[in-house]
């Protein structure tokens, strides 16, 4: 039986995006309308990788319409421990559960556990490739927020080649008229090359900076984000990148008074706490908001009869994905598949995305 999933928001026209924000909007409006929505249904949450905001909010979402969970958060307390492969671990909880939710250190990992589900999958961030439901919960809270989606100068700050957060919201917000992207990092975490294709190949614009001083005052969004040590290959690299971004009080001054500043969560020191009670701080809102968002998403997932094509590329003889970081080379059943880039000299993993030459 073909399921529905949710892998990456760019499967998904952006009409059903809308759909889901302005769902959330009544969600957040009415919450007690949906309080039984999901009577009798379960939700699995596997989460291979450490997670607050993302967990919980998807346990209270499902909790608020009425339903259950299951799940693990530790894989060292499931046969994980034992060696268990993703494919077996879905399709045994997927028989248990009617959506299963799955975090995991690897990119294309969600995609490869809806490849064998016997229910809908969600992708609850894939290593630093995507986290669909943090963008969800993002334009949830910029429809709320700004009111509106489109004509927005977005600064996104920090790690933009790790932050899986940024990647996906480039996606979105690029399928929106008249954005413009002002990229603020360091030339070692730049936004990697494929996102600022799509984003050129969407008609918005783009512009890259060293410093947060240069861009902030030209701000609609200010999107910080942490830098991420266990995305880092040596502690020596992660410390030569720690500290460059700090958002304060004083830079504040230099922000526009409609700005608002977001951030995935969690932080570390990449906003200063006299920043919290700046009425442009909108972070923890943010994170109130994606339980609205979640809410929205379980329901509509549960509620339509529709299948998503995981795969659309094909195998190539003795061809397989240069990404250490990408599931396809941890589980090694799994198909090497490849989208063509036209002349078939260009490959696209379509689990991680990574290119290579052939
Ligand atoms: N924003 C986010 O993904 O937070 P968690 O890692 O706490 O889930």
């Amino acid at each position: 039986m073909l399921h529905q999933h949710l892998i990456d928001l760019s499967d998904y026209p952006v009409t059903w995006w809308k759909k889901i924000i302005e769902l959330g909007e009544k969600i957040k409006e009415n919450p007690e309308e949906y309080a039984h929505k999901c009577d009798g249904k379960i939700m699995a949450t596997l989460f291979y990788e450490p997670s607050t905001r993302t967990q919980m909010s998807f346990q209270t979402a499902m909790i608020r319409l009425g339903g259950q969970i299951i799940g693990f958060d530790n894989p060292a307390n499931s046969s994980v421990s034992k060696g268990e492969t993703i494919k077996d671990t879905t399709k045994i909880v997927s028989s248990y559960a009617d959506i299963l939710v799955i975090r995991h250190p690897l990119a294309g990992t969600a995609k490869a556990s809806a490849l064998t589900a016997d229910c809908s999958v969600i992708n609850a961030g894939d290593g630093g490739h995507l986290h669909p439901t943090q963008t969800l919960t993002d334009l949830l809270t910029l429809k709320i927020e700004k009111k509106t989606l489109s004509g927005l100068t977005i600064g996104m700050c920090g790690d933009l080649i790790n932050g899986r957060t940024v990647h996906s919201l480039c996606k979105a917000l690029s399928m929106f008229d008249n954005n413009k992207f002002i990229f603020i990092s360091t030339p070692q975490l730049r936004m990697p090359q494929y996102i600022k294709d799509i984003i050129k190949a969407n008609g918005s614009t783009l512009e890259e900076v060293d410093t947060l001083e240069e861009a902030i005052g030209k701000l609609d969004v200010l999107y910080m984000t942490r830098i991420q040590q266990e995305r880092f290959s040596s502690e020596a690299e992660y410390l030569a990148q720690k500290n460059t971004y700090v958002l304060d009080h004083r830079k504040m001054l230099l922000a526009r008074k409609d700005m608002i500043v977001l951030h995935p969560l969690p932080r570390v020191d990449e906003i200063t706490v006299d920043v919290d009670d700046d009425s442009r701080a909108m972070y923890f809102t943010q994170a109130k908001y994606g339980v609205f968002a979640r809410m929205a998403l379980i329901l509509t997932m549960l509620s339509e009869d529709k299948s998503t094509q995981l795969l659309r590329g094909k195998v190539y003889d003795g061809i397989k994905c240069d990404n250490p970081r990408c599931i396809t080379n941890q589980e090694h059943y799994l198909p090497k598949s490849f989208r063509s880039g036209g002349d078939e000299t260009l490959l696209e993993c379509e689990f991680c995305d990574e290119r290579k030459l052939i």
